[in-house]
């Protein structure tokens, strides 16, 4: 046992894995930036109040906060995810509108840590602020698969919903309460508990004995506006443009308040633990207000790298690249000679690795096995004596004289760099 490890929910990513997060982030950037959106990096930290506007009734904020006073008294919160970040941001700075901002990086939240659920984890997402256009609701719904598509995901399925305007959603939740009430005797203790704080949150119950009272609660649709509805059947108009397939789920809720009009939801059928939701997102009309801004429609979503990166192994696809080096240099003159041929390799582009501390031509050979690289260069003092290396290929061993001045070159070929 060493004297510390890591802290409950959270890991050291190492390679190559963390070479699959670069990877990751990556596409997710090339997919966004053709859209034109910006990259952004919100702080880790907020005034614990921007998380406060996420709403009283979520978990995410009533128990789920990373939040303490600092040296100065401020009491502060380590964002436990980032779209208020980005509201934030907005009304400080005041962008002009369009405003479109893509993000990555950690998130904290304390939860039971377990497979797919961790206390700090990665996200990617999109918002955009100032567009009230269901055209952008399916665009933005449209480059997540996208961006599913180019990890090669295929068991993904997207859930979406609307929650209708701040009045729709309030009237709603008075009736569910109301039906809940009612029937409170033959929910889960756990649910009955929820309905006190959040009615709407009862409808995520996956547990047995709720299913039924569940099944004939009232439901968001009945409570829509027109305006709200339209929006929405314009929404799902667009999606069929985008070649989007959805399900029509009127019982998401999502776990944040600040959610209104169009939610959408990616599940992974590929999953089979517990959580099996990719990423989500949807619009936040209010939330710039509530941070103090003008009034602003705003919509996003943001995907889980961890959980994805499950769904990824499940269905075998985006495994973690190569972080091999291409050419292992072995020296058995002291060092000086791979400390002149890795600097030059280098400087041509070519990944290079080399041993230290005067080993052995044997251990260097082990070292050059273990690094995994394509090519040994091997350098005595017969080779310095006639200006010359031995290129080695690792698989098959083959191996031949080359000369110092066409080195480069040589390797650039043998790689088929060129
Ligand atoms: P969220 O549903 O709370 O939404 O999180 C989005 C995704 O982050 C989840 O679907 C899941 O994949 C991942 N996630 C959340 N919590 C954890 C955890 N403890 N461990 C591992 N993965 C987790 C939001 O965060 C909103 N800000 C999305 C959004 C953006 N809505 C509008 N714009």
């Amino acid at each position: 046992m060493t004297e510390f490890s890591t802290s409950p929910g959270t890991r050291d990513i190492l390679a190559p894995e963390a070479a699959r997060w670069r990877e990751f982030q990556s596409v997710f950037a090339d997919v966004v930036g053709l859209a034109g959106y910006d990259y952004m990096i919100p702080p880790m930290f907020e005034d614990l109040g921007v998380f406060l506007r996420l709403g009283e009734s979520t978990e995410v904020v009533t128990k789920e906060m990373y939040d303490f006073e600092d040296k100065g008294g401020r009491r502060v919160a380590l964002r436990p995810e980032q779209t208020a970040s980005v509201c934030r941001a907005f009304v400080e700075h005041r962008p002009t509108t369009p405003w479109k901002v893509w993000y990555a990086g950690p998130n904290f939240r304390y939860e039971k840590p377990q497979q797919g659920r961790y206390r700090q984890f990665d996200q990617v997402g999109i918002e955009v602020l100032g567009v009230e256009d269901p055209y952008l609701d399916a665009e933005v719904i449209a480059l997540a698969m996208e961006f599913y598509k180019r990890l090669g995901l295929k068991k993904v399925e997207l859930n979406i919903n609307s929650l209708g305007d701040f009045g729709d959603r309030e009237k709603y939740a008075v009736a569910l309460s109301a039906y809940f009430q009612q029937h409170s005797k033959s929910l889960s203790p756990e649910s009955q508990s929820t309905l006190v704080k959040n009615p709407l949150r009862v409808l995520d119950s996956k547990r047995g004995q709720d299913q039924e009272v569940i099944a004939a609660a009232p439901r968001i649709s009945d409570f829509l506006s027109s305006d709200a509805s339209e929006h929405f059947q314009k929404v799902l108009s667009a999606l069929q443009l985008h070649k989007v397939d959805f399900a029509i789920n009127d019982r998401l809720v999502r776990g944040l308040d600040y959610y209104r009009r169009t939610t959408f939801e990616f599940n992974s059928i590929a999953l089979q633990s517990a959580h099996t939701a990719l990423g989500g997102g949807g619009r936040y009309n209010g939330l710039v207000e509530a941070l103090g801004g003008p009034a602003t429609p705003g919509i996003g979503f943001a995907l889980g790298l961890d959980r994805t990166l499950l769904a990824c192994d499940a269905e075998g696809v985006f495994d973690a690249p190569s972080v091999a080096v291409k050419v292992f240099v072995v020296d058995t003159t002291g060092g000086e000679q791979a400390a002149r041929l890795s600097s030059e390799l280098r400087t041509a582009g070519i990944s290079v690795d080399r041993a230290f501390d005067d080993r052995s031509m044997k251990a260097q050979m082990k070292a050059a096995d273990r690094s995994g690289s394509a090519i040994a260069i091997i350098v005595g003092s017969d080779e310095v004596a006639a200006d010359t290396v031995i290129v080695r290929l690792m698989t098959g061993g083959q191996q031949r004289v080359v000369s110092r001045s066409a080195l480069v070159d040589e390797i650039r070929r043998e790689l088929k760099l060129s």
